[in-house]
């Protein structure tokens, strides 16, 4: 088999990038590791910001997005048991989008499919070769066992954290440890608020958030090495219901669908590219959870590169794609840091004194009192433009 770009995974980096390379002209390959059931069914998060929302609507996948998805124009900053409204819509003229990440999946696999364009599911040992040359291919075994090559001019790498793209690129890994992780639990409850809470307590960080009228999305913050099994849904009712509360307010409760347990890390790979292999999404790049970037800086990178590899085939220049990596890297390491102050300023770190608690609490005071510190909150969570 033979393409122009081959991608390696199909998470909403690879969807992305094949749906605007096929506007492009451009023909792809996707390989998944995993069933297309699978994929459509895993929960993320949730929060699209407004360059993404832009951008899928230029795409032309917005349809079910525009129709379902929730637009937001604040937040809230709880803490010392009290609301303090960020006004993002005010503040900076846009606004989220709450709509959860394998809907964007289920929308992209069904706009390529209705193409008649390939994604290859249930692909087993997967290796990109001769990222180097000019003349780079990807092997896999395919969903009978039979061993595959795919030749390609370019590999994107869009596999994930997890993926074989990141560990095939020879380049400097800069990382950094979280001490707490995220207790993220799925319920058939309605939201108990219009919006989402950012929850500063002593008990440690919760967040509320949602999916659609009837469903709520809320997570505690937990310690690294915490075990599932040590939280019925009792026990995570009282802990969200001591951490939430605050005057007049009521927390909804129902059946929890679906409950997990995330570890937080920071990581950038520079540059996200060898030779001829280029890492897009969580194959390049993990936030913290709590900047709700982790979806957007993918798709963020797979723009720059559609745009790239337009330029590349179209016109026979590489100029954009040797920019690639400082394009992507500069949004990236933004995101970055706002999704480090903002894990920062509301969880409780492990041994953290009385000082540094109210360090945080001056912060959180300050950012939802001063119109310029808020505006930065906001500017950075409804997402800088892209251009
Ligand atoms: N071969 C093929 N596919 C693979 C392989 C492999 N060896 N390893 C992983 N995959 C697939 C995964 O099954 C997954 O479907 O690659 C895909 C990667 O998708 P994501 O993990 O969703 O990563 P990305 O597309 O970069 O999305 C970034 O969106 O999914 C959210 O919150 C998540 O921050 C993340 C963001
Ligand atoms: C979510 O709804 O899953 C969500 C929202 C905001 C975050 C992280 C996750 O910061």
């Amino acid at each position: 088999m033979r393409t122009r770009v081959g991608i390696i995974g199909a998470g909403p980096a690879g969807l992305t990038l094949a749906h605007l390379l096929r506007l492009r002209g451009i023909d792809s390959v996707v390989l998944e590791a995993r069933s297309r059931e699978y994929v459509e069914r895993r929960v993320r998060a949730g929060v699209l910001e407004h360059p993404t929302v832009e951008l899928l609507r230029e795409a032309g996948v917005a349809g079910r997005l525009d129709r379902e998805g929730m637009p937001h124009h604040g937040l809230s900053l709880r803490f010392d048991g009290t609301d303090h409204r960020i006004a993002l819509a005010d503040l900076t003229g846009r606004s989220i989008t709450v709509y959860g990440q394998q809907e964007v999946v289920k929308d992209l696999i069904a706009a390529r499919l209705d193409a008649g364009e390939p994604i290859v599911f249930e692909v087993s040992d997967v290796r990109p070769h001769d990222a180097e040359t000019d003349q780079p291919y990807i092997t896999y075994v395919d969903a009978d066992g039979a061993p595959q090559r795919l030749d390609c001019d370019v590999i994107a790498g869009c596999d994930g954290s997890h993926g074989v793209s990141h560990a095939a690129v020879p380049s400097t890994t800069h990382a950094h440890d979280y001490p707490f992780a995220w207790l993220g639990v799925l319920a058939k409850a309605p939201p108990s608020h219009s919006e989402l809470i950012y929850t500063h307590h002593e008990r440690g960080f919760a967040l509320h958030s949602m999916r659609t009228p009837e469903i709520t999305r809320l997570y505690l913050q937990v310690p690294p090495e915490e075990r599932i099994e040590y939280w019925p849904d009792d026990r995570i009712w009282d802990e969200l219901g001591l951490r939430l509360a605050a005057d007049g307010f009521t927390l909804t409760t129902g059946p929890i669908m679906e409950k997990g347990i995330t570890t937080m890390r920071s990581v950038v790979t520079e540059p996200m590219r060898y030779g001829r292999l280029f890492l897009a999404g969580d194959a390049a790049h993990i936030v913290p959870p709590t900047g709700a970037k982790g979806m957007n800086l993918a798709i963020h990178d797979v723009w720059v590169l559609a745009e790239a590899l337009a330029r590349y085939f179209g016109e026979g220049r590489s100029d954009l794609l040797d920019e690639y990596s400082d394009t992507c890297l500069r949004r990236v390491w933004r995101a970055q840091h706002f999704s480090w102050w903002m894990t920062s300023m509301l969880h409780q770190a492990p041994g953290a004194d009385d000082f540094q608690r109210r360090l945080q609490l001056s912060q959180l005071r300050y950012t939802a009192t001063s119109t310029a510190a808020a505006t930065s909150l906001a500017e950075n969570y409804v997402g800088l433009p892209y251009r």
